[in-house]
C-alpha cells in the first residue's frame, strides 16, 4: 500500500463461523440517495455498538456499491475499474448478472451478532433500499464447502492478502478500496454424491480428506483449482475468498455463496472466464456440471475513511 493510504474496510478480516450476505437495490429519487449517503457514515458506529457487546465475537461489516449506485450516490468520478458485472459462459452454464446496488457482507463468530447488525443497519434505511437477496451462511466442519472439500486453503494471508485486495497507486483517488464479486451457487448434491471420492477429487484438484493438492501429473487441467490459478506477467495473481455454505435441506437447497475480493475486477473475471468458458474454450470447470450460478454482481468497496467522510 501507498504511504497514508486511507484505511480499508474489514476486507481482510479473520475467517469467522457465520456470515450474512445482503444485496439491495437503491430506490429512485434524491431522498433515497441522501438517506443512503448519511447512513454510510453511521455504519462504523453501528458495528462498534453491536460488536462491543461480544468482545471476542469478531464482528465486521464490508459495504460495497455497484457501478449504477456509485453514479447516483457519489457522482461521476468512479473507481477506475468499476463496471457492471460481466457475464461469462453459454446458456445452461452461465455466470449471470443479477440486480444489486449495495452489498453488505457481515461476518462474526456468532450468528446473533450478524443478525443484530443486519437489523440495526437496515432500520435507518427504511424504503430507501429493497433487499433483493439475503443469505445466512455457516461454517461447515473443518472449513469444508457444501461439496465437502476444504475451501479457502490457497487464500493469501497477511501482507499478501492486502496486496491482492487493496487498491493502491494505480487509482490514488480510491486507494484503500477493493473490488468484490458475489455469486450464489446451488448444487445438485444427488448428482455430486453419485461420484466416487476419487472422481470428486479430479473435479476439485485436491484430496478430499487431507486437502492436499493433487500432483500435477494427475490433476486435470479442467479441475476447479487448475482453472482458477492465473498469471499476469509471469506472476500468479491471487484473490481473497470467504465462501460460505448455506441451504435448507427440507427444500433440497444446498448452496455456496461465493465472495471474492481483489484490487481489480480483472483476476476475478479471468477466473470466471476460465471456469465458465474454459481454458481453452470448451475445457470448462467440471464443478459447474454440479453447480449453477443463480446470481452475480460486482461492487466497489470504498475505504472506511471514504464512508466516514460522508457524514461531514
Ligand atoms: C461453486 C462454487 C465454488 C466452490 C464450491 C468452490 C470451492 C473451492 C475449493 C474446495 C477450492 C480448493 C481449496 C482452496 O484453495 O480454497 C477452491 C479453490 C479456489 N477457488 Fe473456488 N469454489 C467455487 C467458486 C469459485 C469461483 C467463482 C472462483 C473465482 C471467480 C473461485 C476461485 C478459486 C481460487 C482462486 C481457488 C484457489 C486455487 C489455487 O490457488 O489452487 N472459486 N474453490
Amino acid at each position: 500500500m501507498m504511504k497514508n493510504t486511507p484505511y480499508p474496510q474489514g476486507v481482510d478480516t479473520p475467517i469467522t463461523s457465520s456470515a450474512i450476505f445482503m444485496v439491495a437495490t437503491l430506490s429512485s429519487g434524491e431522498e433515497a440517495a441522501q438517506a443512503v449517503r448519511s447512513w454510510c457514515a453511521d455504519i462504523a458506529g453501528l458495528v462498534r455498538a453491536v460488536g462491543k457487546r461480544v468482545p471476542d465475537g469478531n464482528l465486521s461489516c464490508v459495504c460495497g456499491f455497484s457501478f449504477n449506485a456509485w453514479g447516483i450516490l457519489f457522482g461521476s468520478t468512479r473507481p477506475a475499474s468499476l463496471h457492471t458485472f460481466r457475464e461469462f459462459g453459454v446458456e445452461g452454464r452461465k455466470a449471470i448478472a443479477t440486480p444489486g446496488d449495495i452489498l453488505l457482507h457481515l461476518r462474526a463468530d456468532r450468528m446473533d451478532l450478524c443478525f443484530e447488525l443486519a437489523t440495526q443497519l437496515l432500520a435507518p434505511l427504511g424504503d430507501a433500499v429493497q433487499v433483493v437477496d439475503e443469505v445466512h451462511g455457516f461454517r461447515n466442519f473443518d472449513m469444508r464447502s457444501m461439496v465437502g472439500f476444504v475451501d479457502g486453503t490457497e487464500n493469501p494471508v497477511g501482507n499478501k492478502a492486502v496486496e491482492a485486495t487493496i487498491v493502491g497507486d494505480e487509482d490514488p483517488t480510491f486507494a484503500g478500496g477493493s473490488y468484490v464479486i458475489v455469486q450464489k451457487y446451488l448444487h445438485d448434491m444427488n448428482a455430486w454424491n453419485r461420484l466416487t471420492v476419487e472422481q470428486q477429487e479430479l473435479v476439485i484438484g485436491r484430496k478430499k480428506l487431507s486437502d492436499i493438492e493433487l500432483d500435477d501429473s494427475v490433476k486435470p487441467s479442467n479441475s476447479h483449482s487448475a482453472l482458477t490459478v492465473i498469471e499476469k506477467d509471469g506472476k500468479e495473481v491471487k484473490i481473497l475468498r470467504d465462501n460460505m455454505p448455506f441451504g435448507r435441506p427440507g427444500s433440497n437447497e444446498f448452496g455456496t455463496y461465493f465472495i471474492g475480493y481483489a484490487r481489480s475486477p480483472e483476476p476475478l473475471e479471468q477466473m470466471l472466464e476460465n471456469m465458465f468458458v474454459g481454458r481453452p474454450v470448451g475445457h470448462y470447470d467440471r464443478l459447474l456440471d454440479f453447480s449453477k450460478a443463480v446470481s452475480g454482481t460486482l461492487f466497489f468497496v470504498p475505504s472506511s475513511d471514504f464512508l466516514e467522510a460522508l457524514g461531514d
